[in-house]
């Protein structure tokens, strides 16, 4: 197992559709064990494959923070090829982080519950029913295996704020990595 490097928002690997994976075997499952790791590692709920570099459509959510008292793992999923294929018209606003725009946040309004469909690591049929929290996290990922980030779906004014906010970010994060 092994942590892998969480691409930013700039990678245009994050802007690609992800191509579908058509073979369900040892190296899959291990980049879905690296993802779980990554994923804990940086107290994320959701984490998508190309987050670590990786144009596959691979997605593991896991709602409930691992350091949670009573933190089971009966929520935690892998998903490989997902699709929403049901999305409730009941909808309702929540703020979101991603892990590859780390520093901003916004309200985003989505579908309260989803079904995903999809395969588990091993090749087999998966349907998940998913609401709240979880239906969120995983709209969220999918969204990134089709290039789309939570920025898309904020108004045009909000996400301006947000991109000179993260300009602003990045200036010094450079500003930092000169120091060093
Ligand atoms: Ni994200």
């Amino acid at each position: 197992m092994a942590i892998r490097e969480i691409v930013l928002m700039g990678d245009p690997v994050l802007r690609r559709e992800a191509d579908e994976v058509t073979v369900f075997d040892d190296e899959l499952r291990a980049v879905v064990r690296d993802m779980f790791e990554t994923m804990y590692h940086a107290d994320g709920i959701g984490l998508a494959a190309p987050q670590i570099g990786l144009s596959k459509r691979i997605i593991v959510v896991d709602p409930r923070r691992p350091e949670e008292e009573g933190g089971g793992e009966s929520e935690r999923v892998a998903v490989i090829n997902p699709v929403v294929t049901e999305a409730s018209r009941e909808t309702y606003k929540q703020s979101e982080g991603c892990l590859s725009i780390p520093g901003l946040e916004e309200i985003v309004e989505r579908p309260v519950a989803v079904r995903v469909e999809g395969k588990d690591p091993d090749g087999n049929v998966v349907v998940i029913e998913a609401e709240d929290l979880f239906g969120r996290a995983l709209q969220h990922e999918i969204d990134h295996v089709d290039g789309i980030l939570f920025l898309d779906r904020v108004s045009a004014l909000k996400r301006r704020m947000l991109l000179k906010k993260w300009r602003k970010l990045e200036a010094e994060r450079a500003a930092e990595a000169q120091e060093v």
